[in-house]
């Protein structure tokens, strides 16, 4: 029988998900459906569970519930665990609920392997101190990076994600304004600002010779942090749409224990993008 699977979030209709997941089943022949499901915004759990309760094999869990996702689950990953947020949930053997989070391993896996980058011994700089940015701060950390700090428009935001994490490696937190005179080899930004076409307050001069900046956003165009980035002498720009579907891949090996080839998938949605 062919097992389902879905993206789940409020809204839902843009979703990529849908044509990542299908693209990896038909590479790696494995019989399942995916599709996109709207939930209602006030009953994440009733909904999810029915949807495991009728059989489903596996949900991607999005924009606003990966909270509640985290709450339904009954079982955690590690890295779960500390991101604070599920993107990935699936119903176990034992018929228990699993919750995991892919969106660190997306990122960091983009970074090193898609464009053979590094973090190790460099000065990571991340905007945000929100979701976004809790799920990837562990996965970042692990990859033992010379310094990481955090900048965020509410300082004390920054402070709690910087206190939360110190445990696993040097981790510290400042206000952009705060950030002049200081330099960075990698620039990660996880702020909502591009959402909306902003660009977080940040100093002149932040990134040392040959940084890479990487936006957790992408689109048809540059982001508006890329431009920023370029404008500021980056040596490298890259957006989030391989973390994307490096997050997905990473979901798809959890359900079905085979690794997709993503460099196709992200060539094939780039195309699509422009
Ligand atoms: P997400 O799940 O996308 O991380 P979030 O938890 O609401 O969403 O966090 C949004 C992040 O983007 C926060 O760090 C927020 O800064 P504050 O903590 O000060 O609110 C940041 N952000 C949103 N709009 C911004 C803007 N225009 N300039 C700078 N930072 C912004």
């Amino acid at each position: 029988m062919t097992d389902l699977y879905a993206v789940v979030g409020n809204p839902i209709g843009h979703s990529k998900s849908p044509a990542i997941h299908r693209a990896f089943a038909e590479h790696t022949g494995q019989d399942l459906s995916y599709d996109a499901t709207l939930f209602e915004l006030d009953s994440f759990a009733e909904q999810a569970s029915a949807f495991f309760d009728a059989g489903g094999k596996g949900l991607n869990v999005t924009v606003p519930f990966k909270l509640d996702a985290w709450q339904l689950a009954e079982v955690l990953s590690k890295r779960a665990q500390r991101a604070g947020s599920v993107n990935t949930l699936m119903q176990g053997k034992d018929d228990k609920i699993y919750g995991d989070n892919t969106d660190g391993v997306g990122l960091v896996r983009d970074i090193l392997q898609n464009h053979e980058g590094k973090i190790a011994k460099k000065r990571v700089l991340v905007l945000g101190a929100g979701g976004a940015v809790r799920g990837v701060m562990a996965i970042i950390l692990a990859e033992k990076p010379k310094s990481l700090m955090i900048a965020n428009r509410t300082v004390s935001k920054a402070q709690t994600l910087a206190d939360e994490f110190a445990d696993l490696g040097k981790v510290s937190a400042r206000g952009f304004e705060a950030l002049a005179g200081q330099q960075f080899d990698l620039v990660i930004n996880g702020t909502a600002a591009s959402l909306h076409g902003d660009l977080p307050p940040l100093p002149d001069g932040i990134l040392a010779d040959g940084a890479w900046c990487y936006d957790m956003m992408y689109g048809a165009e540059e982001t508006v942090f890329n431009t920023w980035a370029c404008q500021q002498g980056a040596a490298k720009t890259m957006d989030g749409l391989g973390m994307l579907v490096e997050q997905a891949a990473e979901s798809f090996f959890m359900w079905r224990h085979v690794r997709p080839d993503t460099a196709p998938v992200i060539a094939q949605l780039r195309a699509q993008l422009s």
